[in-house]
């Protein structure tokens, strides 16, 4: 089934079956250069073939993304991990073999072929083998590795449904397919496997302890706990101010029932100001609160389930027309260290510590 939305075709996907059509079209427009924004397991993302310099560049406009934040080059076999990379360390080996397919992105050394623009000038690249049927026939059907960043506006949550890339997109790309909701929710963990003991760029899918148990010490560099990223950070997207709604996002954090009352006083404040209140919370909170719009995204007890939720319901606050959002925060562990690395780059520094 094809919808034309401001001139992007936007396709429902089979993903019990993702070889039928219209997968040869959309392997087609990458394979000319053109945009294809398509789902994985973490989120959706917007692919360009990875060796053509041009087309690389369409997804920078595209998204209004500065050009200094490298794109990661998704792959569907080891073969094409060959093609990108120079050298593959032994503990690069050992994760691909246990995490791929699945959400970890490995920067190793580039090779040549691998335009400038993809790796915003870097001698390194990011890549990745996504674990989502879709994203896998592809790849494959491409032929070719492709260069795919969150298919989002730059800034805006990253997509966990089709839905979320047209309101984002439609009019500034070729195809949407539409796979559905992703699962994992947050983006693919980035490590630097350049250095050793390999650096923890961003938090992801795949947690710091399952990489730790497979590789032994891990460092975490200071911007995953929002540390600014200062001159030359060595994860460029980190630098920039990301997945906020529209309204300024508070992040509280501390014990829970700290937070609650903490968040119950602020809620009170800013309504005395004026301002719409929203408030992001657990599960175990909503009854908490009275604010005017107040959305939970499940249990303190499932962090892989709110971080599936998460992105989500960051989006739905533009729905509700509110102008703050106050968040729970959720102990920085599993999962968790990525749910609280989103929601403070959300807030863009605009955490409470109680
Ligand atoms: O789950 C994901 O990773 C999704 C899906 C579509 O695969 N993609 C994604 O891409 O989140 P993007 O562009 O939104 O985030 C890529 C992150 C940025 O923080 C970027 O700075 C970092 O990866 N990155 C990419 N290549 C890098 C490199 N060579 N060195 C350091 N950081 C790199
Ligand atoms: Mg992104």
């Amino acid at each position: 089934m094809e919808n034309l939305v401001n001139g992007t075709r936007v396709f429902a996907v089979d993903v019990a079956q993702p070889e039928v059509a219209p997968l040869a079209e959309a392997a087609a427009t990458i394979r000319s250069g053109g945009l294809v924004a398509f789902p994985t397991e973490t989120v959706y993302g917007l692919g360009a073939d990875a060796a053509n310099a041009a087309a690389v560049e369409r997804i920078f406009v595209a998204k209004g993304r500065p050009s200094d934040n490298p794109l990661i080059v998704h792959v569907s076999d080891r073969g094409m991990l060959s093609d990108v990379v120079r050298e593959i360390p032994p503990k690069a080996d050992r994760l691909a073999e246990r995490f791929w397919p699945g959400p970890l992105t490995l920067v190793l050394p580039k090779r040549p072929t691998v335009p400038d623009s993809v790796t915003g000038g870097l001698d390194t690249v990011g890549v990745r083998m996504p674990h989502h049927p879709v994203a896998l026939a592809l790849i494959r059907a491409a032929g070719v590795p492709i260069a795919a960043p969150s298919a989002n506006r730059s800034g805006r949550p990253s997509p966990t449904a089709a839905d979320h890339v047209v309101e984002d997109l439609a009019g500034r790309i070729d195809i949407i397919l539409d796979g559905g909701e992703t699962g994992v929710g947050v983006e693919s963990t980035v490590l630097d496997l350049t250095v050793d003991p390999p650096v923890l760029l961003r938090p992801g899918g795949v947690t710091l302890e399952q990489l730790t148990k497979e590789i032994g010490e891990v460092v975490v560099d200071r911007t995953v706990h929002g540390a600014e990223a200062g001159e030359s950070p060595r994860s460029p997207g980190m630098k920039y101010k990301h997945y906020a709604p529209q309204a300024q996002v508070i992040l509280v954090d501390g014990p829970v029932l700290d937070m609650q009352s903490k968040i119950k006083d602020l809620a009170y404040e800013y309504e005395e100001e004026g301002q719409k209140v929203g408030i992001m919370c657990s599960a175990e909170s909503r009854g908490v609160y009275q604010a005017p719009v107040v959305l939970e995204y499940g249990s303190r007890d499932d962090l892989s389930g709110m971080a599936s939720d998460l992105f989500s319901t960051l989006r739905a606050f533009d729905r509700h027309g509110v102008s703050v959002v106050l968040v729970e925060g959720v102990p920085a562990t599993g999962m968790g260290l990525a749910i609280m690395n989103r929601l403070r780059r959300a807030a863009a520094g605009r955490v409470v510590q109680v």
